[in-house]
């Protein structure tokens, strides 16, 4: 397959694990929810910087399927305070040009919060400034298992041939089906793993980790990460130059 070009005039994919909120807030002696809540504020001022920057699309990771694990009270913290932020900045999502998107297993989430999730993605749905999609219950492996699940229905309904399965056919049951790969991962916090985060789409992203908490990370750093990304050489397998 064709490698994907990366700095076409479309601008850069980056896709941020954005972790610390709870160590941020923790050395503060405040609650781990203080952290999320500052960690949202700090999400809205990189994406804010985005466009200027060179990314079109920029990829959030907010809530892992391992993030269930935490107590029943920052779960439904984090699912509020999501909610919160959905309806606050609806309005600034249009001035901004902004189109949002979600990616995940929403089945588990309530009602409520999966009717305000289909409200976002439709009325944001003709913006084109920014592509900003968000990871909510996303887990790389269940994403690629009910892609799988997805094929394993269309060959038995007959209407798609195992022989047919390639590439383009798993990826187009992704969440992530329309959206490019990201360029870029970045993650703070210091921790150096994946977490589950778009293990399909990755496979030739360039990774950055940096130790600063989310709540510090400022578009200044930003900026310098993705001036540091322009000037790597990426080969998606071919001889170095
Ligand atoms: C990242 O911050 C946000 C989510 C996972 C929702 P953490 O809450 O993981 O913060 P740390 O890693 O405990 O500091
Ligand atoms: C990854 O962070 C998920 C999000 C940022 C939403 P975690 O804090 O959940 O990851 P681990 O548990 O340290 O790997
Ligand atoms: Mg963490």
């Amino acid at each position: 397959m064709a490698a994907k070009d990366t700095d076409t005039a479309e601008g850069l994919h980056v896709a941020i694990i954005m972790d610390g909120n709870g160590r941020w807030a923790s050395q503060r002696g405040w609650p781990r929810l203080f952290g999320h809540r500052r960690g949202a504020e700090r999400a809205k001022q990189i994406v804010e910087a985005c466009p200027d920057l060179g990314v079109s699309h920029v990829t959030l990771y907010a809530f892992s399927t391992e993030n269930w694990k935490r107590s029943t009270e920052e779960v439904i913290g984090l699912m509020s305070l999501m909610g919160r932020v959905i309806r606050r900045e609806a309005v600034t999502l249009q001035a901004e040009g902004v189109r949002m998107r979600f990616i995940g297993d929403r089945a588990p989430l309530d009602a409520r919060m999966r009717n305000l999730m289909k409200w976002i993605e439709r009325t944001s749905q003709e913006n084109t400034r920014l592509n900003l999609t968000v990871a909510l219950n996303y887990g790389g492996r269940d994403e690629i298992l009910r892609a799988a699940r997805a094929l394993a229905q269309d060959v038995a309904a007959g209407t798609l041939a195992p022989e047919a399965i390639d590439e383009a056919q798993l990826a187009a049951r992704l969440d992530t089906a329309g959206l490019p790969d990201p360029d870029l991962v970045i993650r703070t916090s210091g921790e150096t793993r994946v977490s589950n985060f778009l293990l399909w789409q990755s496979a030739y992203t360039e990774y950055e980790f940096t130790p600063t908490l989310w709540p510090d990370f400022t578009p200044e750093e930003f900026s310098g990460i993705l001036d540091r990304f322009r000037s790597r050489e990426r080969r998606f397998g071919k001889a170095s130059t």
